[in-house]
């Protein structure tokens, strides 16, 4: 299966795609995960998205696109994948669809702005792992540390509210558009971020199971 996760900043896809890659046994690729992962290194890359996603503001389509373009050239991608965060502009979407790669479906989570700023202040996040916590919904065991590799959990720099509010204004201005993108090729499937995490999988699972038979 080869999914797209769609949705606004905060709307739970890292969340899905843990839980769909879990279960379909195939790979997420998160392009904020490794632009995070760059920026962690000081590689050349990171260094020029730093200022970038700590104000909110997109990474360049030339420089997202070179590093999917190569990410999905490698051997785990072959059976599917989960693109989690890719595309996010109508060219990032053109080039995917330029490099012969046909997506079987575009999911998108629904959550309404005013939810995901609250949210996005209990997100914490493993510097070192990527894991993702909430500290009222989906807390790690002490809640100050990952239960995979026991570094401690820090907030990321992009989730403080006037931040949030300029990744809103961005993803209703330039990411919003690629639900029309899908649904003029018949991919699009909505599905509404509740409050439960559990719905939420389970009304994920539902849809796309429906969608793929
Ligand atoms: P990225 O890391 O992709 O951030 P995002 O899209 O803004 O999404 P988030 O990771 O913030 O949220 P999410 O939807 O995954 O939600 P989560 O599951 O964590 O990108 C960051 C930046 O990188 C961008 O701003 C940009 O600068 C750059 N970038 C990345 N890709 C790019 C691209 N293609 N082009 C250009 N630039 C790019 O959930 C959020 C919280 O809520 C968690 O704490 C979770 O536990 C909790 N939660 C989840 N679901 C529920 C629920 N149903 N109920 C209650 N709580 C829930």
């Amino acid at each position: 299966m080869k999914l797209i996760l769609l949705g606004a900043p905060g709307a739970g896809k890292g969340t899905q795609a843990e839980n769909i890659s879990g279960h379909y046994g195939i790979p997420t690729i998160s392009t904020g995960n490794m632009i995070r992962a760059a920026i962690h290194n000081g590689t050349a890359l990171g260094k020029q998205a730093e200022s970038l996603i700590n104000a909110g503001k997109l990474v360049p389509d030339e420089v997202v696109i070179g590093m999917i373009r190569e990410r999905l050239a490698e051997e785990d991608c072959k059976n599917g994948f989960i693109l989690d965060g890719f595309p996010r502009t109508i060219p990032q979407a053109e080039a995917l669809e330029k490099m012969g790669i046909e997506i079987d479906m575009a999911l998108s989570l629904e959550v309404a702005d005013e939810k995901i700023v609250k949210r996005m202040s209990g997100r914490r996040v493993c510097p070192a792992c990527g894991m993702t916590y909430h500290v009222d919904f989906k807390p790690s065991k002490d809640n100050k540390h990952c239960d995979e590799c026991k570094t401690e959990l820090i907030v990321r720099k992009d989730d403080h509210p006037d931040t949030v509010l300029d990744r809103l204004k961005t993803y209703h201005e330039t990411t919003e558009p690629l639900k029309a993108f899908y649904e003029a090729r018949g991919k699009l499937v909505q599905v509404e971020g509740r409050e439960e995490l559990a719905e939420t999988t389970k009304a994920t699972f539902e849809a796309i199971e429906a969608f793929l038979q």
